[in-house]
């Protein structure tokens, strides 16, 4: 990584919305099975879905390295770099790797899916069937974020690189032309507002 210098890759919005969807799925997943629970895991499953929401529109208006354009390549391009990974130069990306952009998207849009269909369970609209779908999908996340974990784990090595110290700071190696400069706090607040209103409507 010669001429590469730590610059601020993940603006405030990513990074909060980050952990506020792992933090939230992690209590969905462990209150799903109990009803004594229920409202907790309808709080904690609708604050996820909520971010996910978020970073939907943020990856169209958000810093550089949020937008989706500048991250989400082809499956030709997420092969390519996987190769990289066993060979003795992987490819290093200042923002999301093409795999990981990949994987973004399916996580996304499974943390929506499985929202949406917990909703419809929650408001017990058309029967148990959609509660089975709730349950798959929320395995289906599960495994994708199993993926997730070690795909960060395998990019960290490779790169030699702390890529989860990276989602709390915002700061990769990179050129100093990728630093996004600005890291959006505004767009935060906005987040969390958003974030608790949605969880209060979506609790009703
Ligand atoms: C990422 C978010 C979520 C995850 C990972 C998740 C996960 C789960 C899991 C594992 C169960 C247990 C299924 C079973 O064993 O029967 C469950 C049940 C349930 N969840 Fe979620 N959930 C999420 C979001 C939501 C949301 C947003 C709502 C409502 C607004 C919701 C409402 C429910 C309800 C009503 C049940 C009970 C369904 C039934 O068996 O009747 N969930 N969820
Ligand atoms: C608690 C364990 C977790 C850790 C340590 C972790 C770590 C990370 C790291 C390091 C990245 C940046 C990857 C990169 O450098 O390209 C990332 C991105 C991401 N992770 Fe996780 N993650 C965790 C759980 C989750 C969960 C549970 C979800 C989904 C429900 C999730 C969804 C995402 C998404 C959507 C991104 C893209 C971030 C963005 O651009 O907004 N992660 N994660």
């Amino acid at each position: 990584m010669g001429g590469l210098k730590p610059v601020r890759v993940w603006d405030l919005p990513v990074r909060l919305g980050h952990w506020l969807l792992a933090g939230g799925f992690i209590l969905a997943w462990l209150t799903g099975d109990s009803e004594e629970w229920r409202l907790i895991h309808v709080y904690a499953g609708s604050a996820a879905m909520a971010v996910a929401l978020f970073r939907v529109g943020w990856g169209f208006i958000g810093s550089h390295h949020a937008r989706f354009s500048s991250f989400v390549r082809g499956p030709a391009a997420a092969l390519a770099y996987l190769k990289s990974l066993g060979s003795l130069s992987p490819r290093h990306y200042t923002g999301h790797n093409p795999a990981g952009g990949l994987a973004i998207l399916g996580l996304l849009a499974l943390a929506i899916a499985t929202g949406a269909s917990g909703w419809l369970a929650y408001q017990e609209l058309y029967g148990d069937w959609v509660a089975s779908l709730h349950e798959s999908l929320s395995h289906l996340l599960l495994a994708l974020i199993a993926l997730h974990l070690a795909g960060v784990a395998a990019g960290s090595l490779a790169h030699g690189e702390n890529l989860v110290r990276a989602m709390i700071t915002g700061r990769k190696q990179g050129a100093t032309a990728d630093d996004i400069r600005h890291s959006r706090p505004l767009a935060a607040v906005v987040l969390l507002v958003w974030v608790v209103a949605a969880s209060w409507w979506l609790a009703q």
